[in-house]
């Protein structure tokens, strides 16, 4: 028998999937509009006040930034009506501003929730990332793997040619060298120019997306939502923590972590069972994005649970004006 203080995440799940539909039908108006703040304010608000609908007693851990930089969903901020269990909560209430200002493929509202202490505070620096999907014995590649040598160990662990293999990178300049040396050994690449939460996420269901694997560097707190996403779906993400300056270190010694150099596996990310929801802002490979008719709106969100492996997906239509 479970007390209204366990993280019930059957029931909760239902209400973080309205948290996350909610975001993305604010930012709806804003998407292909040229303007990332307004679009990244509207989410933010939205999923605030849902959050706080919530009977939990939750603690945003990944965040929209530090207190002094972001007056709602920052890091630290209690949220929920305080009647339930304590829980962490990793959310980016719009992942790919510029890809919604833009109206490009894959933006998501993304939120994730775990018991107390069950998600990495990672802080708001880059992360050097690496994911594939289920199916694969643990350590078939490492972040210490060459990238060609990355493509070279899956592609013998899926039993195909280095040329069979496709992977995702976010087009950067300081990829430039990683995008070659994996165009050498013959790989694909699919170049994504913003939006890696949804990177790693398309590893997890390759038949689908055709990605197969994920490299490169971006933000540490997507890292932490990323591998949430894989505790349910399946998959291995590796992540090291990345600084270019004292003051990203400093940032690392507030959130608690000594050990600079450390790679957290997925379950080191997040230690134990999470709720996962995204629903699609812009058309993409995982989601669809909002659809407005006249009178209506509709959106898809993927809902999730990593301790049944339940993967939902809620169309929900509402009247919109
Ligand atoms: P925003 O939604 O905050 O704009 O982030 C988009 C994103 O592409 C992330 O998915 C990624 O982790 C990060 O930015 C990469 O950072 P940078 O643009 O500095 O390379």
């Amino acid at each position: 028998m479970s007390t209204p203080k366990d993280f019930n995440d059957r029931m909760l799940s239902l209400g973080l999937a309205r948290v996350a539909e909610q975001a993305a039908i604010a930012s709806a108006k804003l998407v292909g509009h040229g303007d990332e703040k307004a679009a990244d304010q509207a989410a933010v608000n939205a999923m605030r006040e849902q959050l706080n609908m919530l009977d939990i007693a939750g603690v945003v851990v990944i965040g929209e930034g530090e207190r002094d930089e972001a007056p709602m969903l920052y890091i630290g901020e209690e949220v929920g009506t305080g009647n339930g269990p304590g829980v962490d909560i990793a959310l980016d209430p719009l992942e790919g501003t510029t890809l919604t200002a833009k109206d490009m493929p894959n933006a998501l509202t993304v939120i994730a929730m775990g018991p107390r202490g069950s998600m990495l505070h990672a802080p708001d620096v880059y992360m050097d990332k690496l994911a594939i999907g289920p199916g694969y014995a643990e350590d078939t590649v490492t972040l210490d793997m060459s990238p060609a040598e990355r493509v070279q160990a899956l592609a013998r662990a899926k039993g195909c040619d280095a040329s069979d293999i496709t992977c995702c990178i976010l087009e950067r300049p300081r990829h430039e060298e990683m995008i070659a040396e994996v165009r050498a050994t013959g790989a694909a690449i699919r170049l994504i120019t913003d939006g890696d939460v949804a990177g790693v996420m398309h590893c997890a269901e390759p038949q689908i997306t055709g990605i197969d694997m994920y490299m490169g560097s971006g933000g540490a707190p997507e890292g932490v939502l990323a591998a949430a996403a894989l505790k349910c779906m399946g998959g291995q993400i590796y992540g090291r923590l990345l600084f270019r300056n004292d003051d990203e270190r400093g940032r690392a010694a507030k959130a608690g972590i000594t050990d600079l150099n450390r790679v957290y596996k997925r379950d080191d990310m997040v230690t134990d069972h999470v709720i996962f929801a995204a629903t699609g802002v812009t058309n993409g490979s995982i989601l669809s994005g909002i659809k407005r008719e006249i009178g209506w709106i509709t959106t898809e969100t993927l809902l999730m649970r990593s301790k049944t492996g339940s993967v939902r997906r809620v169309i929900y239509r509402n009247p919109f004006k």
